[in-house]
């Protein structure tokens, strides 16, 4: 058992989807893996381990933000061998070029985080998904027959859901960068200090530049979308 994660040793696949909700965990285990098995409630942060097309996989729910995500990360890499991990998650939309409900699979996280920077000593970093993870996610969504667009760009992973200074999220779209969540910087960060394999994987669930939101209902069925690619992905 690791601090925050119940499972015995062997118990947590080598392939993790991490959704930030532990909830979402639950749902993907019950709709899309076969015998899920519960091997975590430490804080009602579920893990479920069970079989997607014969390979076994994990789903572990990593809480929200760089700081809860690093430390469920840092246990499934550090302390039980885990070596894919792909998060499944949701992003708001900062362009114009996407749009509600798209699928951004993230190649590299922005952060306005100082995590990197303590991490760093004050120099900045790149964090980037595996490419072959990447690859394979793209080819996946290709295959699929989606109903919105698929984006493979930048993800701006931010400390604070309820900014007070939106206008810091300028210069980040006019440098590219597609959308805002809170967690990827740290878990590319965290894979490549363990020598591992990680890729972010995000629906549009709300706009900056729109202001439309998702309902919960759409917030499930695009959902499930992202889960195959993930699952197609992390297991190719
Ligand atoms: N900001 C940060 N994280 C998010 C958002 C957002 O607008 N939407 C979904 N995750």
């Amino acid at each position: 058992m690791s601090t925050h994660i119940a499972a015995e040793p062997g118990q947590i696949a080598p392939v993790v989807l991490m959704p930030g909700d532990p909830l979402r965990a639950k749902w993907i285990a019950e709709t899309f893996l076969d015998d899920a098995e519960c091997y975590s409630e430490v804080r009602g942060m579920l893990g479920f381990t069970g079989t997607w097309n014969g390979h076994r996989v994990s789903v572990q729910g990593s809480g929200m933000g760089q700081p809860s995500m690093s430390i469920y990360a840092s246990e499934l890499l550090g302390e039980y061998d885990v070596q894919t991990i792909v998060r499944v998650g949701s992003c708001g939309g900062l362009t114009e070029k996407v749009g509600m409900r798209d699928i951004i699979i993230a190649q590299g996280a922005c952060t306005d985080s100082g995590i990197n920077r303590v991490r760093f000593h004050g120099l900045d970093y790149a964090p980037v998904a595996d490419f072959e993870l990447l690859r394979a996610a793209v080819e996946a969504a290709e295959t699929l027959d989606l109903d919105h667009a698929v984006h493979v760009g930048l993800l701006l992973s931010s400390d604070q859901f309820y900014t007070t200074r939106p206008e810091l999220n300028e210069p980040f779209v006019a440098h590219g960068v597609l959308g805002v969540e809170m967690e990827t910087s740290a878990l590319y960060t965290l894979a490549a200090f363990h020598g591992r394999f990680a890729l972010s994987i995000c629906t549009v669930s709300d706009h900056l530049v729109t202001h439309e939101a998702t309902s919960a209902q759409e917030r499930e069925q695009t959902f499930g979308d992202m889960v195959e690619i993930a699952l197609a992905a992390a297991t190719a």
